[in-house]
């Protein structure tokens, strides 16, 4: 099994954030870093996560072209491994992203190789205020967003798993790496700015490349460790994934 599992290192310090991707190291295929990217700076946050596994950037960029050029060559140096950037910045922005991540990666070959990933709607986001805030159905945005990252060049998006099974329709969707947020166990508690959630098993099911789980693991249920939360889900991955085979 090819471990699937990003954790996603959330609303704490950096000490503390070090000493989980201490402990998770070696259990998870790595760590995502969003808050911890202002805290300490993208740089130094990056660089100590690569101790650790493979290093997801989130700062979500969406700006004009130039300047997620600027902004996408610091992630890159640092080291970065999947780098965010929002899909309704339109597709020059996103191309600007992907010939900066090529171009600091054929200068400095001992770097590795930064990925970009399109977040289409945010997992926060239900049918009303995706209809609201986006002007379409959740399907409809999620499919166009991710079409306009394919014409970027971008390897990437950021979905929720629950449109996995419509987007898999789409061949000219297929060579994309899919990453799904939003990701709840049956035993985890709830949370509540999250709306369109599913559980690993369904994530896998429905052909997600990777899993970003945040508070599952980073705030398991009382009595559970966040090592525990992690051997739970793994254990579930596995399950879905022979299941998936047997058919
Ligand atoms: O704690 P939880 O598992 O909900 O964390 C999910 C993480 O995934 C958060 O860091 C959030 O910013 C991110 N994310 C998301 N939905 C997206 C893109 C990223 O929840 N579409």
């Amino acid at each position: 099994m090819i471990n699937p599992v990003i954790v996603a290192l959330d609303g704490m310090s950096s000490e503390k954030a070090l000493e989980l991707a201490e402990t998770l190291k070696g259990q998870v295929a790595g760590f995502k870093a969003n808050d911890l990217l202002d805290l300490a700076g993208p740089t130094t946050a990056i660089k100590t996560l690569r101790r650790y596994g493979i290093v997801m950037a989130d700062p979500k960029l969406h700006d004009i072209p130039n300047t997620v050029r600027n902004r996408t060559a610091i992630y890159a140096n640092a080291g970065t491994n999947i780098l965010t950037v929002q899909a309704s910045g339109g597709i020059e922005m996103m191309r600007a992203a992907v010939a900066t991540a090529e171009e600091v990666y054929h200068k400095n070959k001992n770097l590795p190789w930064t990925s970009i990933a399109a977040v289409t709607v945010l997992t926060s986001l239900n049918e009303e205020e995706c209809q609201i805030n986006l002007g379409g159905p959740v399907k409809a945005k999620v499919l166009q967003y991710a079409r306009n990252a394919v014409l970027a060049g971008v390897d990437n998006i950021v979905c929720s798993a629950k449109e996995l099974e419509f987007l898999n329709k789409f061949p000219e969707l297929n060579l994309l790496a899919k990453i799904t947020p939003g990701i709840t166990p049956e035993w985890a508690n709830k949370s509540v700015d999250q709306k369109r959630i599913t559980t690993p098993t369904t994530a896998i099911k429905n052909d997600a490349s990777f899993l970003v789980i945040g508070r599952a693991i980073t705030k398991p249920p009382e009595g559970m460790t966040s090592l525990d939360a992690v051997q739970r889900i793994l254990t579930e991955v596995e399950t879905a994934e022979e299941m998936k085979s047997d058919e």
